[in-house]
């Protein structure tokens, strides 16, 4: 029975300085619930709210009233529970400092070095880094990349983040070493070349006195630290003890009692009502906060945090050498590769143990180890001391009776003799749980070179870590030597049970129980050997290497005037805003007081008939308003209905079903579980194989054909066949979609602000589906926290959902979507299968090409019937390729997954892939130089597409090439790893060069105009409203370099506020890359009009500045707003039915090339990206660090695709990685090591706006080098092992794949790897 303790007390926690107090503080309001609904402190951001993505990072401070010392550390607001933070405080982005104060300096180098793009990340950024300074005012280089561990960026691929924040360190000098311009003295610096985007000596200084100081009163007042205190709330009792003996007579009143430090576990099954009662919170229980050390052992109080664990054993290796020495960096090793740096501060090591699991990297070492946990039993305070490996439960849970607390854990030293190895194989650098971990330990006899003791622990392989128990018994006495390797392994195939199946196949992590020994076994060998070169690492954590990267561009020309703004850097307009925390994003709005929430009910089938949705229960329950469903959608008849709700049957698992309308979120949160929903199974089809099988595809198959294809197969020297599988690639933009909709009049007024990539189009679309004029609704947006094409079409759901309620409660509503919601609901890229067929001559010129693929669809074909053709188009004529004889066809499929929809590049990315994929063939199948291959397919200046579109542009791709191949110094690299593949057997390199062509904008005569508004006020000032969307691409930066250029006026007197349809109607969405184009040259329209109307009054007063002329124009009566409008023309169009008919296609092409270097461990599949050289001809940059943040960007997010980031659906067709813990897109240290990138100009005359190229989506092809490089790895592994030819690797390139790859053998790579040994 529990016992209620005593009243709640009242929560104190100052934040940004000021003092907060709150009564009946509940558990389940998460700290940052309370920044931004109770302090309407909207700069923290939500973007996963399960700990994964860094986005509401805060510093939390807190005295310790014992040293007098005040830490400092970042923690994950969306997991920290707001009780626990009684006596602390809390610095958010705004406490820091402001656009309207004083910038902190974090926040201003984020900004001016281009590391905010859409900025939704930027304040968690910011908060990592600024507590960073806290407590290192001078950072190394080494703290810097690593203090980002915790935060993840969809946008910037890292480089100008790290860029702007290594200026704090003491070691910072210009990336460009000793050719620094810096460097060079005046006059020979070479003025038509950049190497910088911006000055850091403009940057202000860092001056840590300035930093908001520690409130007084948390240090004077001890009661905050040392007082017992309770909070009640409604299902949740918290309570904080402050001494073991008050901590074990409340366990010993409240048997049922859970225990928590992080909270980082328990805080989710508190705010999911799975706890329920007291949760005795161990954070101030003085006994279990100790850390000490003697001559065999650390003791860790069971409270303290894996950071400060971290820090002490930091410091004590410093003073160490030998065994122990090298188990204590074990020991850091591990701890470094815990979650993040947020997740490291709170999460202590007793509960690591405690919640157990078959994935806790802590518990495998410490089992392997021999670690002992100190336990005292509540109720006689009689106290034991257990290995930890006794605490492991079978099931993964830990085996501690109720009544026992850990209170603290002995950390023995290695002695003489002895080994340690700790690894973690995981999907990407940081922020995941392993694949599979691995603690092992070796004691060897130094005379006889026989095993002692082998002790192996497994984690990732079951419910719960494992010991090898076998080969501890049957290894003893044997020698360490290759055979004791092949007999280990033998012995773990039944020792260790490989059962669970949660991101990988068994037959995988089988492989890797054994490699990961054969790893152990090798750098045992290299320390024994003192060859540490020998080793089979890659690249040890703790060594990963420092990123670095440059940048060139060309200057601007010596006569252009320092007032125009067009071809040098300028920031993102935004950015400040951004990294102040200060700019708004949709769910940022204030909220109105009477606003609705709504919730979404999705499918829990993949297809099936709806039997029967039952909501009352939910409708009946506290603050909800309402259930809707597709019979409450005014037009059922609209095209757009059923996907805004589904109608009798859902078409796949995510298939919105409902809604439910409440109150407040948490009230519609609650009712949507009770809602029921009974369906009957339909089959499905799940994959482009079972769509094959059941016909379940469109009618029409497309089909392009140019040339005589079986002419030129008969006549070509080589055939080559071969088949290709590309997966799907969510967006995962840090912005989930949202929207608010708020009823503005009597004549169905609405006012929609969403966060879209197409405002006009989700008018259109929201006034058929609602049967309300389009003049009724106006719909805006200021900024998009990233889309990607994500955007684009999902919007007009949630808007119109939104729509619905507010017209029918005439109040404002609000729907935001969780991040697994809109994982599961929402669109993502199209998976692709192709089959295809070459014929080549012996140079390497391919003569004849087919090519069938299949494209799934999803659920629904959308516009992909017409896509099937358009990518044919594309296919044949954007590849780089001249290629004069083919026939390629492709199927729509249609399945029960997530509607495919547009994602950056949409088809051209893996069309690109195809391509390269069969270069690649070709030089492997002849024995060619690859760069021999590229260069004869290549097009050249003046060859035409198959639609005899002259190819003006193609000359720049020839340039791009060479300047790539240059810069990267191809041939001597080549060389080297060659030489390094021949000297290394357990890691590959592979390099690779790449041409990148792709065309620009959409061929179609429709989507090809842009439309704007300037406005010039009295006082000069400038306002532009166009219809393109800022999504952190820098759109509306560009508009106001352009606008700054013709008016003549600076860059800070022009001002755009958004998008808004009712400014600017009509508006093409944002997508394709033509956005600056075509919105870029409607403002110029507009401008040019605008400078004609002044023209007079500049005649009159030549000496008088520009707000004289307007207010002269002004006072003449002269319209000082114009409209203004760009039409790309009509030539620039085609047929896709009959693209032979005349139509030019695209305005112009993009060139550019990329090399890409590549380690790969043939132990595990992992794999690294060492070097990339990027060169891209966007003709004159209007802005070039903001187009080299673009391709930087671009290339991160296809080396996701292409290598990391994998779909996984179960076997009934859910998608389990739905959550931005389990969908591994690239964090900071999965960068490449060495990243060059340079712009060059070819003068394009095709160019649209002053010469520029878009930039938004080419550079994605770029991410193709780094995959072909892996391929190029694999084949040099291969080779070694007798292997010749081509292979089949398919898209996304996982470890997994990578090392069935790297295999001779089946699928298990081990067994060939075994016998190499
Ligand atoms: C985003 C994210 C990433 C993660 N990444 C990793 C990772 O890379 N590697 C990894 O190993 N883990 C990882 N984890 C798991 C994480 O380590 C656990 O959530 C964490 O260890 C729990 O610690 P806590 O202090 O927050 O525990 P709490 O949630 O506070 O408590 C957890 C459990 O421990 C019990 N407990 C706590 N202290 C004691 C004690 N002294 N005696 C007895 N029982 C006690 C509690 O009763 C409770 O059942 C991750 C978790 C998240 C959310
Ligand atoms: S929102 Fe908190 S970590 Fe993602
Ligand atoms: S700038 Fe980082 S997510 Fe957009």
């Amino acid at each position: 029975m529990q016992q209620h303790i005593m009243e709640g007390d009242t929560l104190v926690v100052f934040v940004n300085g000021i003092k907060h107090e709150v009564t009946k503080p509940s558990a389940e309001t998460t700290l940052l619930q309370y920044l931004r609904t109770e302090l309407c402190l909207p700069g923290t951001k939500l973007a996963c709210g399960e700990g994964g993505c860094g986005a509401c990072t805060v510093m939390v401070s807190c005295y310790n009233p014992t040293n007098k010392n005040i830490r400092h550390y970042t923690v994950n607001a969306c997991l920290m529970p707001l009780v626990a933070l009684h006596g602390l405080a809390v610095t958010t982005v705004e406490g820091i400092g402001s656009t309207k104060t004083k910038l902190h300096p974090v926040q201003e180098r984020l900004a001016k070095a281009y590391g905010s793009q859409c900025g939704f990340c930027s304040p968690g950024f910011v908060m990592s880094m600024y507590t960073l300074l806290r407590n290192y005012p001078e950072p190394s280089m080494s703290r810097i990349e690593t203090a980002f561990q915790g935060n993840l960026c969809r946008c910037t691929g890292y480089r100008s983040i790290l860029a702007g924040f290594r200026t704090f360190s003491k070691e910072w000098a210009c990336e460009k070493g000793e050719n620094c311009c810096q460097n060079q003295k005046q006059g020979e610096q070479n003025s038509k070349i950049c190497t910088k985007t911006f000055d850091a000596s403009e940057f202000a200084v860092y001056d840590q006195t300035q930093d908001p100081i520690f409130p007084s009163e948390l240090q004077i007042k001890t009661n905050y630290h040392t007082k017992t205190i309770t909070f009640t709330g409604p299902t949740v009792q918290w309570c904080r003890p402050t001494s073991l003996n008050e901590l074990c007579q409340l366990k010993q009143d409240n048997p049922d009692a859970v225990f928590t430090v992080g909270a980082t576990s328990v805080g989710k099954d508190i705010r999911t009502e799975r706890i329920q009662g007291l949760v005795l919170c161990l954070s101030h229980v003085p006994e279990l906060l100790d850390i000490s050390s003697n001559d065999i052992q650390i003791k860790v109080g069971a409270a303290v945090t894996l950071a400060q664990l971290y820090e002490y054993i930091e410091t004590i290796a410093t003073d160490t050498n030998g065994e122990k020495k090298l188990g204590l960096q074990t020991v850091l090793d591990m701890l470094h590769q815990v979650g993040g740096h947020q997740l490291r501060n709170v999460v202590s090591i007793g509960s690591n143990i405690a919640s157990g699991g078959g994935r806790s990297d802590v518990l495998t070492l410490l089992m392997a180890m021999g670690a002992t946990a100190d336990i005292i039993n509540a109720q006689d305070k009689s106290t034991e001391c257990k290995a930890i490996s006794q605490l492991v439960a079978d099931d993964g849970s830990c085996l501690l009776l109720k009544q026992q607390i850990i209170t603290s854990v002995n950390i023995p030293y290695l002695t003489q003799g002895e080994h340690l190895y700790w690894h973690k194989h995981a999907p990407r650098t940081d922020l995941n749980l392993a694949t599979v971990n691995c603690g092992m330990k070796v004691k060897l006899n130094a005379e006889s070179n026989t095993i002692d003791d082998l002790v192996l622990c497994y984690g990732g392989v079951g419910p719960s870590s494992q010991l090898a128990s076998n080969v501890k018994q049957e290894t003893r006495g044997k020698n360490w030597n290759n055979d004791v390797v092949t007999f280990v392994c033998d012995l773990l195939e039944s020792d260790i049970d490989v059962t669970l199946n949660a991101d990988g196949s068994v037959n995988y992590k089988k492989a890797l129980v054994s490699s990961l020994f054969i790893k152990f076994y090798l750098k045992v060998n290299a320390i024994i050997q003192s060859q540490p070169d020998q080793s089979p690492d890659m690249s040890s954590v703790r060594s990963h290497p420092l990123s670095e990267a440059s940048e060139v561009f060309e200057d601007v020309p010596a006569d252009q005037a320092a007032i125009d703004t067009v071809g040098r850097p300028v920031v993102h307009k935004g950015a400040l805003q951004q990294t102040t925390g200060e700019a708004v994003y949709c769910d940022d709005l204030p909220a109105y007081k009477n606003e609705l929430h709504i919730v979404l009910i999705t499918s829990k089938r993949v297809h099936a008939k709806i039997l029967k949705i039952d909501a009352s229960k939910a409708e009946s329950m506290p603050g909800v308003k309402g259930f809707l469903s597709f019979a409450d959608i005014p037009n059922q008849q609209s095209g757009h209905a059923e996907h805004i709700f589904s109608n009798e049957e859902v078409k796949y698992g995510g298939h919105v079903v409902g809604a439910i309308v409440a109150e407040t979120e948490m009230q519609a949160r609650v009712a949507v579980k009770h809602v029921i929903v009974e369906y009957e199974n339909l089959p499905a089809v799940l994959t482009i194989e079972d769509a094959i099988k059941m016909n379940s595809m469109l009618p029409n198959c497309s089909v392009i054909k140019h040339g005589d294809v079986d002419a030129a197969f008969a006549n070509a020297d080589a055939i080559i066949e071969g088949e290709l599988e590309m997966a799907g690639q969510e967006h995962l933009y840090m912005e989930p979609q949202s929207c608010r909709v708020v009823p503005t009049g009597e004549a169905q007024e609405l006012e929609i602000i969403a966060s879209t990539q197409g405002l006009a189009d989700l008018q259109d679309g929201a006034s058929d589906l609602l049967g309300i004029p389009q003049n009724r609704i106006s719909v805006k947006t200021k900024r998009v926290g990233g889309g990607f094409g994500g955007k684009e079409a999902t919007p007009l759901c949630l808007a119109t959902i939104a729509s619905i309620v507010a017209l029918r409660f005439n109040k404002p509503t609000r729907l935001v979507l969780d991040r697994a919601t809109d994982m599961e609901f929402t669109s993502k890229r199209h998976p692709i299968n192709a089959k295809y067929k070459i014929g080549c001559l012996k140079s390497g010129k391919i003569v004849a090409e087919e090519v069938h693929f299949y494209i799934n669809a999803g659920y629904t074909p959308g516009m992909y019937g017409l896509l099937a053709i358009a990518s044919l188009l594309n296919l044949a004529a954007d590849s780089g390729y001249k290629i004069d004889n083919f026939k390629l066809s492709a199927n729509v499929c249609l399945t029960n997954i997530n509607p495919s929809g547009a994602m950056r590049g949409f088809m051209s990315p893996p069309l690109a892939l195809l391509m390269q994929t069969i270069m690649n063939d070709v030089t492997v199948k002849l024995n060619l130089p690859s760069t021999q291959v590229h260069e004869i397919n290549m097009y050249k200046t003046g060859d035409r597409t198959f639609y005899n579109r002259e190819l003006n542009d193609a000359g720049s791709l020839k340039v791009c090439w060479d300047t790539c191949l240059t810069n990267g110094d191809y041939y001597k690299r080549k060389a080297e790893v060659d030489k390094f593949n021949s000297a290394s057997k357990w890691t590959k390199r592979g390099l690779s060069a790449i041409p990148v062509y792709r065309e620009l904008g959409i061929p179609v005569r429709p989507f090809a105009q842009g439309a704007a508004l300037v406005n010039i006020y009295k006082d000069g000032s400038v306002w532009i409203s166009h219809g393109g969307v800022e999504m952190g691409q820098g759109l509306h930066t560009k508009i106001i370099q352009v606008a700054s250029r013709v008016l003549e006026i600076p860059c800070e007197a022009i001002h755009v506020l958004g998008t808004d349809t009712n400014c600017v109607p009509n508006a093409l969405m944002t997508a394709a890359s033509h956005g600056t184009d075509l919105f870029g040259m409607a403002v110029k329209d507009a401008c040019e009009t605008l400078v004609k109307r002044l023209e007079p009054y500049k005649r009159n007063s030549p000496d008088k500045p520009w707000a004289m002329w307007v207010m002269h124009a002004y006072l003449n009566c002269t319209s000082l707003s114009a409209t203004g409008f760009y039409d790309r023309g009509p030539e620039y169009v085609l047929n896709f039915q009959n693209p032979y008919d005349g139509g030019k296609g695209q305005k112009y092409f993009v060139c550019g090339a990329t090399m890409a270097e590549v380690e790969v461990d043939c132990l595990t599949g992992a794999n690294r990206v060492i070097r990339v050289d990027a060169t891209m001809d966007l003709g004159r940059s209007l802005n070039p660090a903001i187009d080299i943040g673009q391709i930087d960007g671009a290339f991160v997010m296809a080396f996701g695709m292409l290598v990391s980031e994998t779909l996984e659906y179960d076997e009934n067709g859910f998608l389990k990685s739905k959550d931005i813990n389990s969908y591994h897109i690239p964090g900071v240290r999965d960068i490449p090591t060495k990243f060059n990138t340079q712009l060059i100009n070819s003068d394009s005359k095709e160019a649209v706006l002053f010469g520029s190229k878009g930039v938004g989506e080419p550079p994605i092809h770029m991410g193709i080098a780094a995959f072909m490089a892996i391929k190029d790895a694999i084949h040099a592994s291969r080779i070694d092992n007798g292997v010749q030819g081509n292979f089949q690797m398919n898209s996304p390139a996982n470890a997994q794949q990578i090392f069935k790859l790297l295999s001779v053998k089946d699928s298990i790579a081990y067994d060939k790897l075994k016998s190499n040994i």
